[in-house]
């Protein structure tokens, strides 16, 4: 694994307890770090915490929030719960994921943008909701989205850090 690997994981892991009391907490910044939860720097998080590496595994897979699949610079998720479904969140979904020829869950080809679906966002009022780079937008349309997804693949990525 290369260095500059190990070196952001030390400084996650610096000053942690060996205990699976940190363990969400540390998988939130190996995601914030990675991108994603990568298995190599999972099992050295199960050695240092002193966590079976199943037990790694079944947060890691528990919380919808964590991917064991790299993801593009940015991620938007579509809200598919049935409050966004019925007002016309599938439309939008269908037209975006043929436009960037991806899967709900995949990375587009350039790296750029990985689409997820979620069951409910908890602002049904305001649907149809996506979340793009962690910032909610609502009352969403085909239109709206497109050209919310067009200037996004124009800007570097925020940082999905958490703080
Ligand atoms: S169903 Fe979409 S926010 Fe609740």
């Amino acid at each position: 694994m290369k260095v500059m690997v190990l070196k952001k994981l030390d400084s996650i892991l610096k000053n942690r307890k060996k205990s699976s009391c940190e363990l969400i907490e540390v998988l939130q910044d190996v995601q914030g770090a990675y991108n994603y939860l990568p298995e190599e720097v999972l099992r050295i998080v199960s050695e240092r915490l002193e966590v079976p590496l199943i037990e790694v595994f079944r947060v890691a897979n528990f919380y919808k929030a964590f991917t064991l699949k790299p993801r593009g610079k940015h991620l938007l998720m579509v809200c598919t719960g049935t409050a966004c479904h019925v007002r016309g969140a599938p439309k939008f979904l269908d037209e975006v994921l043929g436009l960037l020829n991806v899967k709900p869950g995949e990375t587009t080809k350039d790296n750029e943008l990985t689409i997820e679906t979620v069951n409910c966002l908890g602002a049904c009022a305001l649907g149809p909701i996506v979340v793009l780079d962690g910032k909610y937008y609502d009352h969403m349309t085909t239109g709206k989205l497109r050209a919310l997804i067009q200037k996004t693949r124009k800007k570097p990525a925020k940082s999905r850090k958490r703080k």
